[in-house]
């Protein structure tokens, strides 16, 4: 975007107050740590000459003998060096104490966060036996401001549930909603009558498998990243995997195969390729309940087919959602549900909608001419 925009020079301003401040910042902190040991030192000294100085006159104007005098010099500037040590060690640490307490206040801000809230002797689950249920859900990120107003979606075991709506109706906020990222304010989602607030959260999210829109690679090789969310997983359960996902041909005809290294820096990899090896990473976790968040939207139509046969295969068998703005890829969903708004427009199969005239078989249509 900077480059596109021409911008290199303005951004590269935009962190100069900031260079500026910390430059001046850290010059100030040195100078005054520089300067402080050297001063105590010196102040330590001058108590030294201030002592020896007194003795000395004491001794020479006749109050003390010499002796004595002598034991007084000595005895002082004995304790003179005692106290005057550690101050100087203090300060020389001084510059490291501050850090440390900077870095305490950091830390504390992270631990005085509160903690997800949730049952200590959470139920686990390892299988979806009949239904999952949204059962009027009402949910705000912000206080004041709800987002979805009433949802109720009932999905039997094994139906494939589509969600489909205009930008910002909020799809991708019941996806959170289901895999708990975020609490309902009212209303509840129950796995076989169990509330989702019940269940062991970790157990939860094994259960639920997600592919986002934006799939994330993380460094490491492709095999690694495809074996994410099951590091114990054996050579040929990764290939499987990706075979099911159609994108084993492409890793094979890499030259060092599913060895090849992925970082940020070195990206070698399409949106679709991205994509395809996100479906194997959760095709592999083989997740009971899976959400597919608009798995179809940035790829020409031959990736399209490939990214909707590798859909087919993981939703097989499995109770999922998928959110699709492309209709094409959710003409067999059991049922589809329109959301606008945070509300349940219309709901039912595709046929039924088409029947209906409704928002749906409006935004078929316009979808259609495109084709
Ligand atoms: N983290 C958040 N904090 C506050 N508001 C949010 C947050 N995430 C989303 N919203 C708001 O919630 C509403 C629904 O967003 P959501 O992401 O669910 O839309 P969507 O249906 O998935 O849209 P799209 O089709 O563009 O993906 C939007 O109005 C958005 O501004
Ligand atoms: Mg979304």
């Amino acid at each position: 975007m900077i480059i596109t925009n021409g911008l290199q020079h303005d951004s590269v301003e935009g962190f100069n107050t900031y260079n500026q401040r910390v430059r001046k910042t850290a010059t100030q902190g040195q100078i005054w740590s520089g300067i402080l040991s050297p001063l105590l030192s010196g102040m330590s000294l001058l108590n030294t000459a201030i002592v020896i100085f007194a003795g000395s006159w004491l001794a020479l104007s006749g109050s003390l003998s010499t002796g004595a005098a002598l034991a007084w010099v000595v005895v002082f500037v004995n304790y003179a060096q005692q106290y005057y040590q550690p101050i100087i060690t203090l300060t020389s640490l001084y510059g490291m104490i501050q850090l440390a307490i900077t870095g305490a206040r950091r830390v504390d801000e992270v631990r005085s966060q509160p903690d997800e809230v949730r049952p200590v002797n959470g139920q686990p689950i390892d299988h979806i036996d009949r239904a999952l249920k949204i059962d009027d859900v009402r949910f705000s990120y912000l206080p004041g401001k709800e987002i979805l107003h009433g949802v109720t979606i009932d999905v039997k075991k094994g139906q494939m549930v589509a969600l489909v709506g205009p930008t910002g109706s909020g799809k991708t906020t019941v996806m959170n909603l289901l895999n708990r990222f975020y609490d309902v304010d009212s209303g509840s989602i129950t796995i076989d009558g169990t509330d989702l607030r019940e269940f062991d959260l970790a157990q939860l999210r094994h259960t639920v498998g997600i592919v986002l829109q934006d799939p994330q690679l993380f460094t490491g090789t492709i095999a690694d990243n495809i074996r994410f969310g099951d590091p114990e997983a054996g050579m040929d359960r990764v290939i499987d995997a990706a075979k099911q996902a159609n994108i084993h041909d492409f890793i094979e005809s890499l030259p060092e195969g599913y060895e090849t290294k992925v970082s940020d820096e070195q990206n070698i990899f399409s949106a679709g390729q991205k994509q395809l090896m996100s479906i194997a990473r959760t095709i592999l976790t083989d997740p009971r309940l899976l959400i597919l968040d608009e798995a179809t939207s940035n790829v020409d139509t031959v990736t399209e087919a490939k990214i909707q046969a590798a859909m087919d295969n993981v939703i097989q068998g499995r109770t999922s959602f998928v959110i699709a703005h492309r209709l094409k890829t959710i003409l067999n969903a059991d049922r589809i549900v329109v959301l606008q708004h945070g509300r349940i427009i219309e709901q039912g199969s595709h046929q039924e909608l088409l029947a209906q005239h409704g928002f749906y078989a409006e935004l078929y249509r316009n979808q259609m001419v495109f084709e």
